[in-house]
């Protein structure tokens, strides 16, 4: 049943940081194969998902078509770089994964390469067929089909070839026309819709049947951009539960940039954060790196079962800032067993040290056994009402803390 799926949030790998333009079929078996022998699918990493630039395109230039988009009954047809996906999906099956694949709602893709519009029945027929399990749904020129709508056009509301959709505003109608026809389809085919949060898509995105939904612009490896998208969460924290997630975008570790590959610009403590909060966020974990070129502290990022937990716990709720003190933030989510954690995190330049009592503010109190999820280690039993935390959080670090309580 279609309602009851990305129960947790999807974890798995996307090409788009990586690779963009320059997917293949070969890079992205050669991903999957990685994510096989690096241990990565014992951890929940499934998803193998292939963003754009599998179809054909139209040059950026001159507009000319670099190969034909569709065949002659409109059925899509995948550039000379993948040729049969069937095969590819089978592939990918077969190593116990999942395979994702990419559209958009306008008639082309930010990449310039075919789009939907017009064809999402015939597409969400091809993805099913061929053994897809999950689509990401972007919007790249849906905005210059609206601009442009002449008065005769299908997609006007009303219209009599107007495929599904109703009286939805137009921002939300692109998305719930895919989103039925994927429902139609004989398979479970996660749906990502990729909105960049506009329109609050946090508010509409599951009863189109959306699994998840972008509530930011694009990521970078930088400070700056992993800082601002973190900051402006809370907005959509509210909406999160299982089978419905708020994606604030990939994972920025690891082996990035297409065209001039590089380790992820963010420092290791940075990158502790990062993953603390995605996880605390209950974000889909998509991993943005070239999966042949792990190191190992991206693996070891990666792979730490106590914070995926956080990240999978099936209650799905999402933490919001609860403290601020100064550059201190403390993130707190509830989790199903009814314990919490906390990810106290440095945003500022100055190590942060301090002895923390204010754990009303955190919903807890009584007797509490802490363990600090990265290093898998107790750190202390506060007894109830006379304890205080000692704090020292590196500069743009985090410490993620599980509270359970412990009756003596
Ligand atoms: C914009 C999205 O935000 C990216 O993640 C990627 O899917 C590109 N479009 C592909 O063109």
């Amino acid at each position: 049943c279609g309602d009851r799926i990305g129960l947790t949030p999807p974890m798995g790998w996307n090409s788009w940081n990586c690779f963009a333009g320059e997917v293949s079929a070969d890079k992205v078996k050669r991903a999957a194969d990685a994510l096989v022998k690096s241990g990565l699918v014992n951890h929940g990493w499934t998803y193998i998902n292939i963003d754009d630039f599998w179809q054909n395109h139209r040059d950026s230039k001159d507009q000319t078509l670099r190969g034909k988009l569709r065949d002659d009954s409109g059925r899509i047809v995948p550039n000379a770089r993948f040729g049969d996906m069937k095969p590819l999906a089978d592939y990918v099956h077969d190593l116990g994964l999942k395979i994702g694949i990419y559209s958009s709602p306008g008639p082309w893709t930010c990449g310039g390469c075919a789009g939907s519009y017009g064809y999402e029945k015939q597409d969400a027929e091809s993805y099913a067929k061929w053994g897809f399990d999950y689509l990401k749904y972007d919007w790249c020129s849906y905005g210059g089909v609206i601009n442009g709508m002449p008065d005769n056009d299908p997609y006007k509301v009303g219209s009599l070839s107007y495929q599904g959709g109703g009286d939805l505003p137009t921002a939300v109608k692109p998305f719930k026309i895919m989103g039925d026809f994927l429902r139609d389809q004989p398979r479970d085919i996660i749906y990502s819709l990729c909105q960049y949060g506009m329109s609050d898509v946090w508010k509409w995105g599951g009863s189109v049947g959306g699994t998840s939904w972008r509530t930011t612009n694009d990521i970078t490896d930088t400070w700056v951009s992993v800082k601002n998208i973190a900051l402006d969460q809370d907005k959509a924290a509210a909406w999160a539960k299982p089978g419905n997630w708020n994606d604030p975008d990939m994972l920025v570790v690891g082996t990035v940039g297409w065209g001039n590959p590089h380790p992820s610009r963010l420092k290791p403590d940075e990158q502790y954060l990062h993953i603390s909060l995605w996880s605390l966020f209950s974000s889909p974990l998509l991993i943005g790196c070239d999966m042949e070129k792990l190191d190992d502290f991206t693996l070891n990022l990666l792979t730490n079962d106590e914070v995926i937990a956080i990240n999978q716990d099936p209650l799905g709720r999402q933490a919001t800032c609860v403290y601020t003190d100064g550059d201190l933030r403390v993130y707190v989510k509830e989790l199903e067993d009814g314990s919490r954690v906390a990810g106290f995190c440095n945003f500022g330049l100055e190590k942060v040290s301090l002895s923390f009592r204010n754990f009303a503010k955190l919903g807890i109190s009584g007797r509490q056994k802490v363990r600090d999820l990265w290093r898998q280690k107790d750190v202390v039993t506060l007894e109830d009402g006379q304890s205080e935390l000692s704090l020292n959080i590196p500069v743009h670090g985090v410490l993620l803390y599980k509270f359970t309580s412990s009756n003596k």
